[in-house]
């Protein structure tokens, strides 16, 4: 692919370049790993635990790609910039961008404290703006693309107890369609996934009547897997979703049809 430059790590510059924001961990690490599958080289921003990045690189360079860990608060837009700037100039330009770094800080409205409900959007609606802000250059230069941002179908239909989360992930939705309203001439295309009941490190530990529950609910009768949503992420980024833009797809097992 004509379209990469090199930067300065050794690398194979026909190769493209995703960058996955929380790719240590969860949703984010299968996404990096489902694209390191697809041939790309792969940037992960993570906000603290230096092992499970470093473990990441190393999984991701068993698949054949070339990896590396940046530290980064996506919250934060100066150390966006810098960190930006610091994976260009190591890969070259970047393809794919996958935000899907998150957190939660669950809460009844009228006890929802202020930094709680700031936390949440900064982390997961300016976070995702910052990267988008700190690559658009990358990415008109390019004239061409893709971004994904990680939504939830709580997004969509909201959630009593989350009105910080949900609220940052509809917004997410708004920022995509915008985004892909702005840079569609530019080649991009701009999607959101919005997964469901995800099976992760925090659900392992619910107790099993509590999952039970929620698998009621769902009409495939389990839990999707971290995997089925990277997939999906890959799909988006690859040729074959040239012509789709400002889309939620959702990755739910029907949930919230
Ligand atoms: P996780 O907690 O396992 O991983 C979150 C990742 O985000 C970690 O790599 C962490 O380092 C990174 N991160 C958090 N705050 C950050 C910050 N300020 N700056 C940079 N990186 C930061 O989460 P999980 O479960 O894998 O979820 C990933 C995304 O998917 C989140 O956006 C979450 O809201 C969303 N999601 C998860 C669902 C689930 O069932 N697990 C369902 C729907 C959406």
């Amino acid at each position: 692919m004509a379209d990469q430059a090199t930067g300065t790590l050794e690398r194979d510059a026909s190769r493209r370049v995703a960058l996955v924001t929380g790719g240590s961990r969860g949703i984010g690490r299968a996404c990096a790993r489902s694209l390191a599958r697809e041939g790309f080289d792969i940037a992960i921003i993570y906000a603290g635990n230096r092992e499970a990045a470093a473990d990441c690189v190393q999984e991701l360079s068993k698949l054949g790609a070339t990896a590396k860990a940046y530290q980064c608060d996506v919250a934060n837009s100066a150390q966006v910039n810098d960190t930006v700037k610091a994976i260009i100039a190591d890969f070259g330009p970047v393809w794919a961008l996958v935000n899907d770094a998150g957190i939660n800080r669950d809460g009844l409205l009228a006890r929802m404290k202020d930094e709680d409900f700031d936390a949440v959007i900064d982390v997961n609606l300016k976070g995702a703006f910052n990267m988008i802000r700190a690559l658009s250059r990358n990415f008109v230069r390019l004239r061409g693309g893709r971004i994904i941002s990680i939504s939830s179908v709580v997004g969509l239909s909201g959630n009593a107890g989350q009105a910080n989360y949900a609220a940052s992930k509809a917004g997410l939705i708004g920022l995509t369609k915008a985004v892909a309203k702005e840079l569609g001439h530019r080649g991009v295309t701009v999607n959101t996934v919005a997964p469901g009941f995800i099976k992760t490190d925090m659900t392992d530990k619910l107790p099993e009547k509590t999952v039970k529950a929620y698998q009621a609910q769902i009409p495939m009768n389990r839990l999707g897997s971290v995997d089925e949503v990277g997939d999906v992420v890959a799909f988006l980024v690859s040729d074959a979703a040239s012509y789709i833009t400002g889309e939620v797809i959702r990755v739910d097992g029907g949930l919230s049809m």
